[in-house]
């Protein structure tokens, strides 16, 4: 059986009725990237309704559609009272059927990292099936588990929230073997208040494990007795830690340069592995640890899939590098755009610190949703600057105001409103030999700055 989803098993699924057979062999809820074959599920969004595009996918050799209203299409037309629940409804159809390790993943930052670490761990040992992009919410989670091909081994899924119960109803549909919390930090606060509150609407995730399963916890974090209490209340009776502390579960033993990524010398449940990873960074080897000890906890070899991470290599806008190329030499860009908050930035910061350079320069933008202490959060950061031997800051955005305020003169590079009016200032102060780290909240759009250093060279 190749097909994904055959009309009688959608049918069987949502309690829908099907206009005629089909066999879809993939899941879309966008015209724009779907694939022959897929099944096009039109969601109502804020702005436009998927029943809009129904015709369009169809055109696009759509193998039918799911819709909740008739619409004018030539296809086979999957029709049910709701579309959206009728996703969930796909997606817990085939968390019932599959055979495969289930691991979740949540965390304040690093869930698309891990997943995409997990995603190459879990290659390594059979067919493993993991969310595309950062699908992680209301929509994204049912549509990553409804995809999921029916013979996977593994499936790894992120799970985001801006608030509570959020995470409590999306890991009912995932009911993981294994849940990961990756780190947890002041991220959303603006909703939450205190890192508590987040600490505890992550801890949403252990409610979901299976029974005999796992929840693995972030030893390092000021808020790991926490999780690990939350976790036993939520009935866990597994919880395994990761982390540098002495008797951590999968405990960081040494990490070095290698090769643009690192050499990283690890115990995992009592057993040494030593391993290589593409990518640099006190965070990327984190992340790295913490799937290797989902790894062992779905009852993986860890050594083969730790020999696998040696292809991870960062993601773009989550570490990803480019050169520009100048006169006498050439930059390094390090491309964080994708996302900010102040753990994160911390662990851009170490990053940047140690990229061996002429000059560090930190091109920052606002983090959001930091509540009302944003602006301290923001000027807090002048000790990441310090720690960093950063030579010169970019920044932009209110917020970022703070910090700018309280850098010495020196370090000083420019300040503006938006990103786009500091680009071109950046692009001018480039010199070979730099190495500059881009980064920002999303809406900072810092992506600004990093085309702009793209077309400078
Ligand atoms: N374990 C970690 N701890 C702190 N920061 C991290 C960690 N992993 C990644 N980051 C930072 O967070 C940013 C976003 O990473 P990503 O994996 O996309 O997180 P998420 O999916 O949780 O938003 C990265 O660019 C990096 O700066
Ligand atoms: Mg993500």
């Amino acid at each position: 059986m190749n097909a994904l989803w055959t009309s009688a098993e959608a049918e069987a699924a949502t309690l829908g009725h099907a206009s005629r057979p089909f066999e879809a062999t993939g899941l879309s809820i966008d015209t724009r990237t779907l694939k022959p074959g897929d099944l096009f599920v039109a969601l109502k969004g804020d702005a436009r309704d998927g029943h809009e595009f129904v015709a369009a996918a169809m055109q696009a050799k759509a193998a039918a559609a799911l819709v909740s209203r008739p619409v004018k299409a030539d296809g086979a037309l999957l029709t049910v009272a709701n579309t959206l629940r009728g996703l969930e409804d796909l997606g817990r159809a085939s968390r019932a059927r599959t055979h495969a390790k289930i691991v979740a993943i949540t965390g304040s930052a690093g869930k698309t990292t891990t997943k995409e670490v997990l995603r190459l761990a879990f290659g390594a040992l059979g067919k493993t099936h993991a969310s595309s992009a950062s699908h992680n919410n209301h929509w994204g989670v049912p549509l990553s588990l409804a995809a999921m091909p029916r013979d996977a081994q593994f499936g790894v899924f992120e799970i985001g929230m801006n608030h509570f119960g959020e995470i409590r109803s999306l890991v009912g549909f995932v009911r993981p073997h294994v849940a990961l919390v990756t780190t947890i930090a002041p991220a959303h606060l603006e909703f939450f208040g205190t890192c508590e509150a987040i600490a505890d609407a992550k801890s949403e995730i252990f409610e979901g494990i299976v029974p005999g399963g796992t929840g693995i916890v972030p030893a390092d974090s000021p808020y790991a007795e926490r999780l690990i209490a939350r976790a036993k209340q939520a009935g866990v009776t597994r919880v395994l830690t990761f982390g540098t502390k002495s008797g951590c579960d999968a405990r960081l033993v040494s990490t070095a340069p290698h090769d643009g990524g690192m050499k990283i010398e690890a115990d995992v449940m009592g057993r040494p592995v030593l391993f290589r990873i593409g990518a640099p960074g006190a965070h990327i080897a984190q992340n790295a640890i913490a799937a290797l000890l989902a790894v062992a906890a779905a009852e993986g070899d860890v050594l083969n899939a730790a020999a696998a991470l040696e292809q991870f290599s960062a993601l773009k806008g989550r570490g990803a590098r480019f050169k520009v190329k100048l006169a006498g030499g050439e930059a390094e860009i390090i491309d964080e755009s994708y996302n900010a908050n102040p753990a994160s930035m911390a662990a851009a910061f170490a990053l940047l610190a140690g990229t061996p350079a002429r000059r560090r320069i930190a091109v920052i933008g606002n983090m959001l949703e930091m509540g009302a202490d944003a602006a301290a959060h923001h000027a807090a950061l002048a000790k990441d600057v310090e720690a960093a031997h950063v030579d010169l800051v970019f920044a932009n955005g209110e917020d970022m105001k703070a910090l700018w305020d309280a850098l010495p003169a020196a370090r000083r590079g420019a300040y503006g409103k938006v990103s786009a009016e500091i680009a071109p200032k950046v692009v001018r102060a480039l010199r070979a030999g730099d190495v500059v780290l881009v980064k920002g909240s999303f809406g900072s759009k810092m992506s600004v700055v990093i085309d702009a250093l793209k077309k400078a060279g």
